[in-house]
């Protein structure tokens, strides 16, 4: 059975890029994507306050997606420094990543807080792209596969199945995060599989083969072809490399 999971080439740019380097680079991956297959998408998530800027500038291209890298759980009210789901909306923005390790590590963010954030950002009907993933001390103790379930379990099990429609997962072992040590393509495809299997137990084959899971952790050029050929892997998170538009135009190419 041949199955047509969409297949997406994320950018994070995390706390990176000032307003004009924003825009000079999604101009120049705009360029370079025009030609490419329906089925495949480009995400750049760009800093809160650059992301009007950038909604703007590829409201005419629609090859390439917008992304928020976070969002509060609460409506609105007094929650000093942060932005709501309904204000990305009112710019334009349908997509946001939750759950990223380092908003976990750094601000945090446990299970409980992430589930109020999926469920707001349901109400508004935008897509999630939910990350998780083990920590070094995990993997070398053997318990990643048990992280892994207990992530998705806590924030994501709760879903029904249209919910499911809105959930792009991303996987992001921590170790592999910015350190230049990239996941083998096995062990991507090892858990990609897990993870899949997991989503099948808990709902069915079609919501599994229907979630498009993106591998994240020091993919550049050179590594990405490889890991995206492997069958439960469609496509990738991309941090650093994302950065600049001939490394992320590759990474995009190798899909
Ligand atoms: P790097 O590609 O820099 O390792 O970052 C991955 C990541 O965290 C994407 O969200």
């Amino acid at each position: 059975m041949s199955i047509m999971r969409k297949k997406i080439v994320a950018g994070n740019w995390k706390m990176n890029l000032t307003k004009d380097q924003s825009l000079e680079l999604v101009n120049e991956i705009s360029k370079n994507v025009d030609n490419l297959s329906e089925e495949t998408e480009v995400i750049v998530s760009p800093s809160f306050v650059n992301l009007s800027s950038v909604v703007d500038s590829t409201s005419r291209n629609k090859k390439v997606q917008v992304a928020a890298q976070n969002m509060h759980f609460a409506e609105n009210g007094a929650f000093t420094g942060e932005v709501s789901a309904e204000m990305l909306e009112s710019i334009g923005i349908s997509t946001v990543i939750l759950g990223h390790s380092e908003r976990r590590e750094y601000f945090n963010e446990g299970s409980h807080l992430l589930t109020k954030k999926v469920e707001q950002a349901l109400e508004h009907k935008m897509r999630i792209i939910f990350c998780f993933g083990e920590k070094l001390e995990d993997r070398q103790s053997n318990n990643h596969f048990d992280i892994v379930r207990e992530q998705l379990q806590d924030s994501l099990f709760h879903l029904n199945e249209v919910d499911w429609d809105s959930i792009v997962l991303a996987y992001e072992p921590v170790w592999a995060i910015g350190t230049g040590e990239t996941a083998s393509p096995e062990q991507a495809q090892e858990m990609h599989a897990f993870i899949r299997k997991l989503v099948e137990n808990k709902y069915d084959d079609e919501v599994s083969n229907r979630v498009s899971i993106l591998y994240g952790g020091s993919v550049k050029p050179a590594n990405a072809e490889e890991i995206f050929s492997k069958p439960d892997v469609d496509g990738g998170l991309i941090g650093g490399a994302s950065l600049n538009a001939s490394d992320f135009t590759a990474i995009i190419n190798a899909i």
